[in-house]
């Protein structure tokens, strides 16, 4: 210690006792440190750099190799590292020291002046940590790895005394949906690093793809890394053993701990499709090629089931080093389970009461395996159902509840609420500011209760994103979490965030990431021009500078596309597409509307029953105002019930004859919604007295695609006139025996009602 104190009071350093009075001053760093306030001058960086570290602290020397690499794959450039006895002038010195144990164990402090650059840490965690926040000081283009560039730049002087709020700060990625490459994972561990995320939670088995090479199975990967697409093209890929190595490799020297997923007793139709024995009904499936919940699951009545899954997991301790292990459990439908005579022999010795008790058992037995191997385990709120294994982590999804449940009964627990940190998700539903916004501890907790949340994790599932649109997704909603979880209280409001944020877009470019919008760049608004039979279309850029380009034939918009400056009048159905180009991110993403013209636009709708308050779109003027729904069901142009029939009044004012009614209509069969049974149409001259004069059997539920549109046409054939018509739609009530939710109610979506005279 004394020496140590001498080598730093030799650098001219103040320790410890630095007074972090400058409350206003931000060095820019993300996330923002705890304490930081700038110093007079800067650091000359120059080709007689140094790496120094103490002599006898042979720990740190993993850390002086972590920054020489990056000096030398910036610069090119053999920054030299001395152990020493002291450090000299001229140098960044990595020295691990005392700090209060309440700063936790990533606690660093980073100095700055004319002669040097001192990091102080308690553990090599914080030696990275000071690290990555002196990177975030040097110059922009020092990240452009495309470059060499010369050693020789300044870095200012600051101080800095930095610790995180929550240790757990994660980000979860689905390897599955979409396959990422292993060097795309290299470069997400070094992303993390960069912005003090510590946990990397890699999502490697689900029903349509098993990503991990186990040796003792190993139709796992031959079978089920790979899917038929639907248009018959094949799909796959999975990570071998050694390049799982030395993905783990590459993130322990960055001191960021690999969570495996794999999953169970759900979303393993993958594995199921290798190994059909495991299932209940042991019969033959594929890979799935679609997403969803599947209703195969494994089948906890067999004692196979236990022994492939403890011989799955025996390779995945392995060949993870980390403290945890993550097994899923979320999303299990129980029907196979209950039609099942091993399942209910199971549930009879066991004295099960119900399915949800026999996915506890299934966790809890899992949960002893790890155990006895030293891992702790974690899964999705559903584990508490049913009773949760002792010790487990609980990762609360759907909203925070299962957080709550978990610390009030004194499991830890780590919060990622689809509403907040499902980065998946589009700008519309989370956008940058609800994510810096986010609370991890929930108001329900005390805080002794508050203790248990470790911490939080952004969740990129990837159905709809394979590898090239990750990052637009990611970032910079990521930057906005990491200072939640690392500053938490001490952060600043939103708007000195987004002007921090706007400082470091121009090293995210130099980085290459391909980073996306703060908020949903373009908005469409409508307004029906009734006189002239047409509609009128705003498009709303946000930011307001944003360039918008646009084409109304239906091709995607290039920067080279007609820009847009003034509302536009549409005469014609049409499709108007948009994009927002930002920065050199060739990926902009695509708004599109369609646009329908019909007679209804301008008359009298009613509807006998509201739709569902989740799927209320803008009342019954969604259906009169041309603008048609997407195949995303939350794109809020769709009307959704999910109980009874309803049924749509048209008043025309005065008798006119039609002669089309179409009602477009959504499916969806794995989110259970579905076209309607029928559609039936009556028409009256008083308004009461109502006769049928037209009907459509709509059901159509074995089409390969099982998301799709669909205009239901009822054509009139004789047509005469009437003042009232009336459209009555039938709901399929439950969804079919054959569907992973037999028996549930189903969905009707409707987004337009066009009549045509
Ligand atoms: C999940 O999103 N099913 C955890
Ligand atoms: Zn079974």
């Amino acid at each position: 210690m004394h020496r140590i104190k001498k080598t730093i009071a030799l650098l001219g350093f103040l320790l410890l006792q630095i007074q972090f009075s400058h409350a206003q001053f931000s060095s820019g760093i993300i996330p923002k440190p705890q304490f930081e306030k700038p110093g007079k001058g800067y650091f000359q960086v120059n080709s007689s750099l140094q790496i120094q570290y103490l002599q006898k602290q042979k720990q740190v020397a993993a850390s002086a190799q972590f920054l020489k690499q990056f000096f030398h794959e910036a610069t090119g450039f053999h920054v030299p590292i001395k152990p020493v006895q002291k450090a000299s002038t001229g140098s960044v010195f990595l020295v691990l020291d005392a700090f209060p144990d309440s700063l936790g164990l990533e606690v660093y402090s980073l100095l700055v002046n004319d002669k040097g650059v001192l990091i102080r840490a308690k553990t090599p965690v914080g030696l990275i940590h000071g690290i990555q926040s002196l990177r975030q000081l040097m110059p922009i283009q020092i990240e452009n790895r495309s470059v060499k560039h010369p050693l020789q730049f300044t870095i200012p002087a600051t101080q800095i005394l930095d610790f995180p709020s929550f240790r757990w700060r994660g980000l979860q990625l689905d390897c599955c949906r979409h396959f990422m490459s292993k060097e795309f994972v290299l470069r997400y561990i070094d992303l993390l690093s960069f912005y003090k995320l510590n946990k990397f939670h890699w999502h490697l088995t689900e029903d349509q793809g098993w990503r991990i090479e186990i040796k003792a199975f190993p139709l796992l990967t031959q079978i089920g890394s790979k899917r038929v697409e639907q248009d018959g093209s094949e799909y796959g890929g999975y990570y071998t053993q050694e390049q799982i190595r030395e993905v783990v490799a590459y993130a322990k020297a960055r001191h960021i701990e690999i969570i495996p997923e794999i999953e169970m007793p759900g979303h393993a139709q993958a594995a199921l499709a290798a190994y059909p024995n495991l299932s209940c009904t042991g019969q033959p499936l594929q890979v799935a090629n679609t997403w969803g919940v599947f209703k195969d699951i494994y089948c906890p009545g067999k004692e196979e089931t236990f022994h492939f899954i403890e011989a799955v997991l025996e390779e995945v301790v392995a060949l993870f080093p980390g403290e945890y292990v993550h097994i899923g459990g979320d999303e299990a439908p129980k029907f196979r389970w209950e039609n099942c005579q091993h399942c209910q022999t199971r549930m009879r010795d066991e004295k099960l009461k119900d399915a949800h008790e026999l996915q506890s058992y299934f966790i809890k037995r899992v949960g002893t395996f790890l155990t006895n191997r030293g891992k702790r385990m974690i899964g999705w709120d559903e584990i508490l159902e049913g009773g949760l294994a002792p010790q487990a982590t609980v990762q609360s999804w759907r909203g925070l509840q299962g957080a709550i449940d978990a610390a009030k009964s004194g499991h830890d627990a780590i919060v990622s609420p689809t509403s907040h940190l499902y980065f998946d998700y589009g700008l519309k539903s989370i956008d940058l500011e609800k994510v810096y916004g986010f609370e991890p501890i929930p108001a329900e907790l005390n805080s002794f209760e508050a203790g248990f949340i470790l911490g939080g994790e952004c969740n990129m599932w990837t159905e709809k994103a394979p590898q090239e649109l990750v990052d637009s997704k990611v970032f910079p909603r990521m930057l906005a979490m990491s200072e939640v979880l690392w500053t938490y209280k001490k952060r600043p409001d939103f708007n000195a965030f987004k002007s921090r944020l706007k400082l470091h877009y121009p090293r995210m470019d130099a980085m290459q990431i391909h980073y996306g919008y703060e908020k949903q760049p373009i908005r469409f608004e409508s307004e029906i021009l009734a006189d002239k039979n047409a509609i009128r279309m705003k498009i709303l850029a946000e930011p307001q500078e944003l360039k918008v380009n646009y084409t109304l034939n239906g091709s995607a918009p290039t920067p080279m596309s007609a820009v847009y400056m003034e509302p536009l009048l549409i005469q014609t159905s049409t499709q108007l597409n948009a994009r927002a180009f930002l920065g050199d991110n060739p990926n902009a993403e695509l708004f599109s509307r369609t646009i329908h013209l019909h007679d209804g636009l301008k008359v009298n709708y009613e509807l006998n029953q509201s739709p569902s308050q989740f799927y209320a779109g803008n009342g019954v003027k969604s259906l009169q105002d041309g603008q048609r729904g997407s195949i995303d069901f939350h794109d809020g142009l769709w009307l959704g019930w999910q109980d009874g029939n309803p049924e749509l009044k048209i008043d025309l004012g005065k008798p006119v004859a039609l002669k089309r009614v179409v009602a477009g209509a959504l499916q969806s069969i794995p989110s259970w919604i579905f076209f309607p049974e029928k559609l039936e149409l009556e028409a009256s001259n008083d308004g009461v007295n109502f006769s049928q004069i037209a009907y459509l059997y709509c059901a159509d539920y074995n089409h390969p695609e099982q998301t799709r549109t669909k205009d239901l046409e009822l054509r009139i054939l004789e047509p005469k006139p009437y003042r009232y018509y009336r459209l009555k739609a039938i709901r399929l009530d439950k969804c079919p025996n054959w569907h992973d939710a037999a028996g549930s109610k189903t969905w009707l979506f409707l987004d337009e009602l066009m009549i045509f005279e």
